[in-house]
């Protein structure tokens, strides 16, 4: 199955992605991941997506749709979960074209639904490992010892630059104003599955599991 999770900043993609690739296997394709790797090897694309990731802007659709486009043709028939793509209504009607090219479908868009307030506290207290990428959070989900990565036992525990309080603010009303339309694009195509991700990760993992089953 072939799915994309879409919804605000912090409501959970990318958890929730963690436990697909997990569970089912699936190709995990982070548009914000790639960027940040690129960032981490100061490639051009890296250097360009800085810019606009750190106030908390879109990255250009040029540029993300062309680098989507690299990544589903190196797929090679494996199931796919995308996650942070498509970000806009001209980005949903490029991925429906590569996907065709590529041979391939999209079987549902699960939107996962979180309250703005919850989702300020979930960004501000949010923390990644540099190392492998997991993902904290300083009240809900602390390192277990404190100071060691769960999963590796990396000691840079870092917290985003997109993370402080005035890319947040931006990135919400982005998300409002250009990502939110999406549902309304999904729903015409018969797509649409709308998750609750408030509660604790297990019990949004098995709606969405439920989800996918229906
Ligand atoms: P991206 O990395 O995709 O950021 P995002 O969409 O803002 O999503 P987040 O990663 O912030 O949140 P998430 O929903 O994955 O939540 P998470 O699971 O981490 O994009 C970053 C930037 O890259 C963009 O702003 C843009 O500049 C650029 N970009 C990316 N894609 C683009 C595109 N297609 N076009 C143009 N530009 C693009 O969880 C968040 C926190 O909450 C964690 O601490 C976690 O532990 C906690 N948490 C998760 N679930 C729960 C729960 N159920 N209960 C309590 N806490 C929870």
């Amino acid at each position: 199955m072939n799915i994309l999770l879409f919804g605000p900043p912090g409501a959970g993609k990318g958890t929730q992605s963690a436990f697909l690739v997990e569970r089912h296997g699936m190709k995990h394709i982070s548009t914000g991941d790639l960027f940040r790797v690129a960032i981490k090897n100061n490639t051009p694309l890296g250097q360009e997506a800085k810019n606009y990731m750190d106030k908390g802007k879109l990255v250009p659709d040029s540029v993300t749709i062309n680098m989507v486009a690299e990544v589903l043709q190196s797929l090679k028939g494996a199931s796919f979960v995308l996650d942070g793509f498509p970000r806009n209504v001209a980005q949903g009607e490029a991925l429906e074209a590569l996907l065709d090219r590529v041979n391939l479908n999209l079987d549902k868009a699960i939107f996962i639904e979180v309250p703005i307030n919850e989702l300020t506290e979930r960004l501000s207290g949010r923390r990644v490992c540099r190392n492998c990428g997991a993902v904290y959070h300083i009240a809900t989900k602390p390192l277990k010892n404190g100071k060691n990565c769960d999963s590796c036992g990396g000691t840079d525990i870092y917290q985003r630059d997109d993370d402080k309080p005035e890319s947040i603010v931006t990135r919400l009303n982005v998300y409002a104003d250009f990502t939110k339309p999406l549902k309304e694009y999904y729903r015409k195509k018969n797509k649409l599955v709308e998750v609750d991700g408030r509660e604790d990760v297990e019990k949004v993992f098995s709606r969405l599991e439920r989800s996918l089953e229906s």
